[in-house]
């Protein structure tokens, strides 16, 4: 049967063909109510790619973003094994993926699929575990990071301090003192504090800061390696929606995210180099990073357009520099308008579901304008009023389609909750 190849380009194609892509979604013919699927579309997942997954409130973004999960699950082992997932799970919803989709059974005969769960591996922070077993919620693991990988700004962000003010000279003065310590601990930054001069509000203050940081759950001596987080063939499902609970709890979720993807790039670029040497001498000794794809929902909050965050700088690295290394991103979020303007500019893939405010789709308009022959909004228009209805802007075939998402082989925890039971 013809099928649709979305972000592999012609000279891929010749070579892979089909090879290393997944079936994520079937092309739309006519209009509205007119509107049927037809032909399969599949989506390169052997290229790095930075793909923009957007849509207003309901429309179906966690969900393609878990679809897009599967396909990587369900790549040959060949491929899978030089691939590591990793999807920031801000709403703490992945978890159900290990549960096959039942519910939607029916849904997924009709388009030649079946329910079935996947191995993903539930990481959640060390020190919040207590919450997940309360809650009945499996994990598979934990993670945490050693306070002495954070850098004066990193701790200046997640606090929400400016470096001129009076606490952020003191968190730059006792930083300095700290680095020649190597490995340290809170308690022992708290410590220097109080040793430190300066005034007792400004003391008084930071060490609140660092008595609140402990609580985040997310610090320990150890600290996880970043080898455990990314695996050749594992897709780990980062859990960080419990942070929201604690105080300023975006900033810890950046944080988190800032220092994992610094890390992964730069494994990435050690790997990179490794592997350019192994192919010249014609060995392969392994063991490396793996090509790393990284998924975020809620994109907006850790790539702001304006603004920064502790993740604003490591992610912008992956969007300018991610394709020679092999780092991929996946930024969902319901207001483009509100991500960072670098990161839209530099989508080889958009897939959204319908956008209704018209911020929102001239951000989408400014990025593939060039070869669209309507405007955005009368492709939006023309979708039937399904959910999972979406259009794809491919910037390697320079096309656009109408498209429907498939249906969830695993479990989706993440619609919204109804009155009325079956
Ligand atoms: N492709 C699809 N096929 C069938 N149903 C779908 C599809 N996509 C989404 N849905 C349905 O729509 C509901 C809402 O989707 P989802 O949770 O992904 O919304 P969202 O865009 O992430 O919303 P929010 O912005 O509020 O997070 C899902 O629970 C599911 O029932
Ligand atoms: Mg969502």
């Amino acid at each position: 049967m013809h099928e649709i190849l979305i972000g592999r380009d012609l000279s891929d194609q010749k070579k892979y063909g089909m090879k290393g892509t997944g079936y994520i979604a079937k092309h739309i013919v006519g209009q509205k109510n007119e509107a049927h699927v037809t032909t399969p579309v599949k989506i390169d997942l052997a290229r790095p790619h930075i793909i923009g997954l957007f849509g207003k409130r309901g429309q179906g973004k966690s969900y393609s973003m878990g679809n897009i999960v599967e396909e990587m699950m369900l790549l040959p082992e060949d491929i899978k094994k030089n691939i590591g997932v990793i999807v920031i799970d801000t709403m703490g919803i992945y978890w159900s993926m290990k549960t096959p989709n039942e519910k939607d059974a029916e849904l997924l005969t009709e388009w030649g699929l079946k329910p079935r769960g996947f191995d993903v591996k539930v990481t959640v922070p060390k020190g919040l575990t207590k919450i997940y077993n309360d809650d009945a919620i499996p994990f598979d693991a934990t993670f945490s990071m050693k306070p002495s990988t954070l850098g004066t700004d990193d701790w200046a962000l997640s606090f929400n301090l400016e470096l001129d003010s009076e606490m952020g000279i003191l968190l730059q003065k006792v930083m300095r003192q700290m680095r020649d310590k190597g490995n340290y601990t809170i308690d022992e930054i708290i410590e220097n504090i109080k040793k430190e001069e300066g005034s007792d509000v400004a003391k008084d203050g930071l060490i609140n800061r660092y008595l609140v940081a402990q609580e985040w759950g997310i610090f320990s001596d150890d600290g996880s390696s970043i080898h455990d987080i990314i695996k050749p063939g594992q897709a780990t499902i980062l859990d960080v929606s419990h942070f929201s609970q604690a105080s300023g709890g975006w900033s810890v979720k950046s944080l988190v995210v800032g220092l994992l993807a610094r890390h992964i790039l730069n494994a990435r670029i050690k790997a990179r180099r490794m592997e350019e040497s192994e192919s010249m001498e014609g060995t392969s000794k392994g063991g490396h990073m793996p090509i790393t794809w990284m998924l975020i929902d809620e994109a907006h909050q850790f790539l702001p357009r304006e603004g920064m965050t502790a993740a604003s700088l490591p992610l912008l690295q992956w969007v300018k520099i991610g394709r020679e290394p092999g780092v991929s991103l996946l930024l969902a979020t319901q207001m483009p308008n509100k991500l960072h303007q670098e990161a839209i500019s530099q989508c080889d893939l958009v897939i959204s579901h319908r956008l209704t405010s018209s911020k929102d789709i001239d951000s989408l308009s400014q990025i593939m304008q060039s070869y669209l022959k309507y405007g955005i909004s009368d492709y939006f228009d023309n979708l039937p009023r399904v959910k999972g209805a979406a259009i794809i802007l491919d910037d390697n075939s320079e096309r656009l389609y109408p498209i429907r998402m498939r249906p969830r082989m695993s479990w989706h925890a993440g619609g919204s909750p109804i009155a009325i039971k079956e």
